[in-house]
């Protein structure tokens, strides 16, 4: 027998069965339960979709309680030992793992497309020095879709290949350039002999030298970060990217809004928050006084918690290792004691343990980007950068999926009741 849902409507005494597939109902199988057969019938309310699926996915796993991440099936521990970013990025996108011909082939589309349009560059010259180089980053990428208005076709396979390459290829440009410009130093072109983040570190490092040659470690350490950071299923700025696509708008409009989304500080604005957060701890005396302040209401541990995992976050723990593989090249970052002493302190504290927050992958991740030479405001935008990958793979997806339309959540109207306009010399 197939699994059913029997709903027994009290205010009519109606029975309903409902399938249940994959452990879901369909919230519109709830439409036919009604009180009077011109009503709208019963639907669900859930703000901040704590309990709904907006789409069935093939790309990426969490089961938040066990703490398990798996793209396409492949288990993240795995592809951040074995795997490059690009490598990653292809299977995200295309959803197999590519041949030795494919990888080099797509990388090969990924390097003929790293330059920018100087019409870009000039763009981002107009911001001032110290415009927050997300801004000028999610801008950038929104700006993109003058830039191409091939973009447009976006149900003819070719343009979206092109588009996919694009961004993958220009997204470190753009970043890096947008750095470049906040500390006044000229823009690099990309070194396409280089790997995809020994490129970025190029674009954002290289002085005078005629040949940057990044540390083959921090070059890892980065491509290990971009791994893990590469999809992460249905979160606020995927959501965003899949919800602004369904309008039918090009992929640079609709990651310009998933972009922005990424910028806040409870999504992928958290690692900023939690430098800017241990530097103002100062001191691991300091962490006591601060955890309580916390319980108090007054502030959030930032990079604890999420959405989805209830124990671990799997990338922590990632990032962790590879924190100790940078700081031997870079030297300990000063922070980090008071990182693990928050850490030490936090997971034995009943607070955190009762809600089951634990360090996210935003907690360690910032310590290691400061460590080799990032400024705390290009936190988010290395977030983004790998990010792409995953926004682009879910766009694609909820495109070609045939029981995707236009997204339009329902709202509960709590406001007043028709009335009438009031003139103005009535209302006092
Ligand atoms: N510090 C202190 N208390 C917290 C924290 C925190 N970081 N996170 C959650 N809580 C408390 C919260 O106050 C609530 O307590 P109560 O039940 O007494 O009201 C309880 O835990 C449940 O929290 P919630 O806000 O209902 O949980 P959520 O699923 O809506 O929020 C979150 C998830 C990630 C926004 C939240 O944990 C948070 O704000 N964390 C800090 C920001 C952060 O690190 N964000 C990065 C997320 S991982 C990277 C990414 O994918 O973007």
């Amino acid at each position: 027998m197939a699994d059913t849902l029997t709903i027994t409507d009290n205010r009519t005494g109606k029975q309903y069965d409902l399938p249940i597939k994959d452990g879901f109902i369909k919230a519109t199988d709830l439409k036919q339960i009604k009180t009077e057969t011109d009503d709208a019938g019963l639907a669900t309310y859930d703000p901040a979709f704590m309990n709904t699926a907006s789409c069935r996915s093939r790309i990426t796993f969490i089961d938040g309680d066990k703490g398990i991440l798996e793209y396409r099936g492949y288990p993240i521990e795995q592809l951040a030992e074995h795997s490059t970013f690009l490598e990653t990025a292809y299977l995200i996108i295309f959803g197999e793992l590519p041949t030795q011909a494919q990888l080099v082939e797509w990388t090969n589309q990924i390097t003929f497309h790293t330059m920018l349009h100087e019409n870009i560059k000039k763009l981002m010259e107009g911001f001032q020095y110290d415009a927050h180089p997300m801004g000028v980053f999610l801008s950038t990428v929104g700006a993109c879709s003058a830039f191409y208005p091939d973009a447009k076709n976006i149900f003819d396979e070719q343009s979206r290949r092109k588009q996919t390459q694009r961004l993958i290829a220009k997204v470190p440009t753009i970043a890096a350039y947008a750095y470049r410009h906040s500390i006044g130093r000229p823009y690099n072109n990309p070194d396409n002999d280089l790997s995809f983040t020994g490129n970025f570190l190029n674009m954002l490092f290289r002085m005078t030298e005629l040949k940057y040659k990044a540390n083959p470690v921090l070059e890892r350490a980065l491509e290990v970060l971009f791994i893990l950071h590469a999809d992460h299923e249905q979160n606020c700025s995927t959501s965003a990217m899949r919800g602004i696509g369904s309008s039918h708008v090009d992929p640079y409009s609709a990651m310009a809004g998933a972009a922005a989304a990424l910028y806040g500080p409870l999504h992928g604005g958290a690692n900023e928050a939690v430098l800017r957060m241990l530097t103002e701890i100062g001191s691991v005396d300091n962490i006591p006084g601060f955890i309580k302040r916390v319980k108090m209401g007054e502030g959030r541990l930032m990079g604890f918690g999420h959405r989805v995992y209830k124990s671990y976050d799997p990338r922590a723990k990632i990032i962790k290792q590879t924190a100790d593989a940078v700081f031997e090249v870079t030297g300990k970052n000063p922070l980090l004691d008071i990182a693990l002493e928050l850490e030490r302190i936090a997971l034995q504290d009943e607070y955190f343990v009762t809600r089951k927050l634990y360090p996210n992958v935003d907690f360690y991740s910032g310590l290691i980007y400061q460590a080799m030479g990032f400024p705390v405001a290009m936190f988010p935008v290395l977030f983004a950068i790998p990010r792409t990958a995953g926004w682009i793979a879910q766009w694609e997806e909820m495109l070609l999926d045939p029981e995707q339309k236009i997204a339009r959540p329902k709202q509960v109207y709590i406001g007043s009741a028709r009335r009438d306009y009031v003139s103005r010399d009535q209302r006092g």
